[in-house]
C-alpha cells in the first residue's frame, strides 16, 4: 500500500498572546478581510495591498517560497486568545543568506495588543537560533512610531534614513532599523516561546 506523502514541513512557535506559523492557503480569506482598502495599515506599507482574495491564496500557498535569489518565509500571526488569523510577518533573505528583510501587519481589530511585539520575538528566535542568520532589518516610514516601538522593542537600532520614493510618486523618509544576531541574543539569552513545533523547510 502506498504512504500518505509526508505533511508539508512548518514552523509553529506559540507565545503567551501570538502565534507565529506558516501561513496556508486557507489564510486568504480572513487576511483579505482584515487588508482590503484598510489605509490603517496600507499607508504604512509600500504594497498596495490585495486585489482579491485568490492573490493571497497564491501568495500564502507556500509559507517557505525559495528562489535563485534567497528565501522568502511567509509567517501567520495568530491570536492566541480567539485562534484568530490576526496579521502577517515575513522574513526575507534576498541578496544575502544571512540578512533578513522583515516586514509584518496587524489587523485593526488586533492592533495595541502586544501581537506584533512578541511575533516579532518568536520570528526573530527562529531566525537567530534556527536559520543562522546574523543580522534583521526593516525599513519604517517616518512617523510609524507602533512599528517603532515594536522593533526597539526586539533590539533593533537605527542605523540610517533615506528619502525614497512613496507610491504615488511623492517622496517620503524612512527609517533604517537592523539588529545583530549577538545583540539578539544576548538581550533575549532568557527567553523561550511556550511552544514550538518545528520541522525544518525542504
Ligand atoms: C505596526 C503594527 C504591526 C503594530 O501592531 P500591534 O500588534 O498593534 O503592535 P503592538 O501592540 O505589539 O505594539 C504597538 C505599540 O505601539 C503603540 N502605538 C500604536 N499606535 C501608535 C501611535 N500612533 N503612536 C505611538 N504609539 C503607538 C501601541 O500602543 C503599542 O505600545 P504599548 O504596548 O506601549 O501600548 C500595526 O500597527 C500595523 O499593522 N501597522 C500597519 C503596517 C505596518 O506599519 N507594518 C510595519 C511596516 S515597517
Amino acid at each position: 500500500m502506498e504512504s500518505a506523502p509526508p505533511d508539508p514541513p512548518s514552523i509553529s512557535l506559540r507565545g503567551e498572546k501570538a502565534t507565529v506559523r506558516g501561513h496556508h492557503r486557507d489564510d486568504a480569506g480572513a487576511a483579505f478581510v482584515l487588508l482590503h482598502e484598510k489605509e490603517r495599515i496600507l499607508s504604512w506599507l509600500t504594497w498596495e495591498g490585495p486585489a482579491s482574495a485568490l492573490e493571497l491564496e497564491e501568495y500564502y500557498a507556500e509559507w517557505c517560497f525559495r528562489t535563485e535569489d534567497g528565501d522568502d518565509y511567509r509567517l501567520g500571526i495568530v491570536d492566541n486568545a480567539s485562534g484568530a488569523l490576526a496579521g502577517s510577518i515575513s522574513l526575507r533573505f534576498v541578496g544575502h543568506p544571512g540578512v533578513g528583510d522583515v516586514g509584518y501587519w496587524v489587523g485593526a481589530p488586533f492592533q495595541g495588543h502586544g501581537l506584533a511585539t512578541e511575533a516579532l520575538t518568536l520570528a526573530a528566535h527562529w531566525a537567530f537560533r534556527y536559520l543562522d542568520t546574523q543580522a534583521l532589518f526593516a525599513w519604517v516610514f517616518d512617523g510609524n512610531r507602533a512599528s517603532m516601538k515594536v522593533l526597539e522593542r526586539n533590539g533593533f537600532v537605527h542605523v540610517r534614513s533615506r528619502s525614497t520614493e512613496w507610491k504615488d510618486g511623492e517622496r517620503r523618509r524612512e527609517h533604517h532599523m537592523s539588529v545583530l544576531a549577538e545583540d539578539w541574543n544576548e538581550r533575549f539569552a532568557d527567553w523561550l516561546p511556550g511552544r514550538e513545533d518545528i520541522s525544518p523547510p525542504r
